[in-house]
């Protein structure tokens, strides 16, 4: 039930004779890249000109909203937006964020000691486990993850102990309770991210007051990944962990405009919460960048006050795209939940496929119905038996998924 991860993994030995090894032992902490033979095969089959439907990863297919980007046009030709700006985000951004939580998510913060801005999440989460976590510190994750959860702390030099996420949210306090109880020395870190990339599984603030709870019993911090906060649907609304009494002392959580705004590749972020775990970002991320291009911060300002509309928008379309994905499985077989937020479904596979596993399943699925899908597999061992399906494209797109893989995989 609980695993250590630590293991190491070999890699060749392609230094010319007499050189030291070229990568460093950290490198030898990572894994395999697991969907290295997913990403070939479809590269490989595109080239083909094979039309593949691609539901993957998620990343937004859907543009920008356009004030964001006129915004940036605009702010991209003034001669002081091309200077290094400030590694932890412009004054103005910052302010703008702050107002932001406080609206959507009745969090009071500090512009100046409680709000970083960062490169996207990818990047506050893998430099803030820099500056908190190194050998000798242990950090609990819940398994299925996402994956940089697991190889932030492990990069970091940490020890990585991953927990089941259980089949109920009193499951998952239990187990998190039982590992601080039975590990020495105690785990410093836990890891959350809810609503929850890959499972979909959203949370209550109730959930969060009892994290906090256990996190001043065990004395361990809390990093939460917040970057589908909101991405909710129906009448779900996902809570702030630090909209929970006591949690600023013990945490931090990162957001993102990737997803809210389709921002991916703009690389615009938040780390925000307790001002201690955040000045230690401030101080790394001052050694590693000059923050983020300032245009895009200018246009980020924009998209945190104006873009409300826009964001919900967006939130309506993937849950009409849910609705048809979550009707298109539950028609062939797939015991599988409408989620209340994300940009995913995760889907059990049925029965009959589950001794095939999640790996050679998403393999067929792409070379025979030229879908692609994430296998469970790829976010731990507690991931397989299932696949991961992303709401990245229309509707129509969707249904013709769904169509290809019942011809594969459902023939009478
Ligand atoms: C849970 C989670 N965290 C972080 C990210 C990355 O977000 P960003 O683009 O802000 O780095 C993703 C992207 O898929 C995600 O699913």
């Amino acid at each position: 039930m609980i695993k250590i991860q630590n293991s190491p993994q070999s890699f060749s030995d392609d230094e010319p004779d007499g050189f030291p090894e070229i990568a460093s032992d950290r490198m030898h902490r990572l894994p395999p890249y697991l969907f290295k033979k997913i990403n070939s095969e479809k590269n490989r089959m595109r080239r083909e000109n094979i039309d593949i439907i691609d539901l993957g990863m998620g990343n937004p297919n859907d543009p920008t909203p356009q004030l964001i980007v006129d915004k940036l046009k605009q702010a991209s030709e003034i001669k002081r937006n091309q200077r290094y700006s400030v590694s932890v985000g412009i004054d103005n951004l910052r302010r703008e964020a702050a107002k932001f939580y406080a609206r959507h998510f009745e969090v009071p913060l500090d512009q100046d000691s409680e709000i970083i801005a960062t490169i996207g999440s990818k990047e506050a989460f893998s430099h803030l486990c820099l500056a908190v976590l190194g050998p000798g510190d242990t950090v609990m994750v819940p398994s299925p993850f996402f994956p940089i959860h697991i190889y932030g702390p492990v990069i970091a030099g940490a020890q990585v102990v991953s927990i089941p996420m259980g089949s109920s949210d009193a499951d998952l306090l239990e187990h998190i309770d039982m590992m601080c109880t039975q590990l020495f020395p105690k785990p410093k870190v836990l890891i959350l991210n809810f609503p929850h990339n890959p499972t979909a599984k959203t949370v209550e603030k109730e959930f969060f007051a009892e994290i906090v709870k256990l996190a001043h019993k065990h004395r361990f911090y809390v990093i939460h990944d917040f970057a589908y906060g909101l991405t909710t649907f129906d009448s779900y609304r996902a809570p702030s962990f630090l909209s929970i009494p006591g949690a600023k002392e013990i945490g931090v959580e990162i957001f993102t405009t990737s997803k809210a705004f389709n921002m991916a590749e703009w690389r615009l972020g938040f780390a925000v919460g307790n001002s201690t775990m955040l000045s230690l970002l401030g101080e790394i991320k001052g050694y590693y960048d000059y923050g983020i291009f300032q245009a895009i911060q200018i246009a980020g300002i924009i998209a945190l006050r104006e873009c409300d509309a826009e964001m919900k928008k967006q939130a309506d379309i993937y849950a009409l795209r849910r609705d048809v994905l979550h009707a298109g499985l539950c028609n062939l077989g797939f015991p599988v939940k409408k989620p209340l937020a994300g940009m995913f479904l995760w889907a059990k596979l049925p029965d009959q496929f589950q001794t095939m596993g999640s790996l050679e399943f998403s393999m067929r699925c792409l070379k025979d119905a030229h879908v692609v899908v994430t296998p469970g597999i790829g976010f731990g061992d507690g991931g397989e038996g299932y696949v991961r399906i992303a709401l990245v494209e229309n509707e129509d797109r969707l249904k013709q998924a769904l169509r290809q893989i019942k011809q594969v995989f459902f023939k009478e």
